[in-house]
């Protein structure tokens, strides 16, 4: 499937698409560039879906929680970018995430490739040469 965000102002609407979209699967993995809109477009899905904490990446840890204040529900969003060794993502627990049946959303998972679940879908986001954004992922 393919959704294409063509302004940042239009990024709402391109979250709902992907929504709709995600159907039962609850890990993805979003590939990207630095810059593509990873975790731009993670904010705008959380949004979505109910979050009104402030996103941002992770910084001074790998994942950050958020709590939709309409379901309820946990979402988990990990930046494995700064990771030097597997070891620190095991020592985080991470099979508790991933294994949870929460949402997560993962920014670098080829830094973690061999940890992630058999049932992961797997997202790219590609900055487009007039600005716009193209997520392509394949939701079986
Ligand atoms: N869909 C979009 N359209 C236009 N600009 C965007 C879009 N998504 C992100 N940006 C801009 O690109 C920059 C990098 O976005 P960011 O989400 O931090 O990228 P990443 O997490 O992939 O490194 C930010 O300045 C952001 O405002
Ligand atoms: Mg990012």
């Amino acid at each position: 499937m393919e959704i294409q965000i063509q302004a940042i102002d239009r990024i709402q609407e391109a979250a709902k698409e992907f929504i709709q979209a995600m159907g039962d699967n609850t890990v993805f993995a979003l590939y990207g560039k630095m810059g593509a809109g990873k975790t731009t477009f993670i904010k705008a899905v959380c949004e979505v879906l109910g979050v009104s904490d402030v996103i941002t990446s992770p910084t001074f840890a790998i994942v950050n929680e958020y709590r939709s204040d309409e379901t309820g529900e946990l979402i988990y969003h990990f930046d494995f970018y700064r990771i030097k060794k597997l070891e620190e993502v095991y020592d985080m627990g991470y099979e508790d995430y991933f294994y949870s049946g929460a949402l997560c959303f993962i920014e670098w998972p080829e830094l973690v490739e061999e940890l992630l679940p058999g049932n992961v879908v797997k997202v790219t986001i590609e900055e487009q040469e007039d600005g716009s954004r193209l997520i392509q992922f394949d939701n079986e």
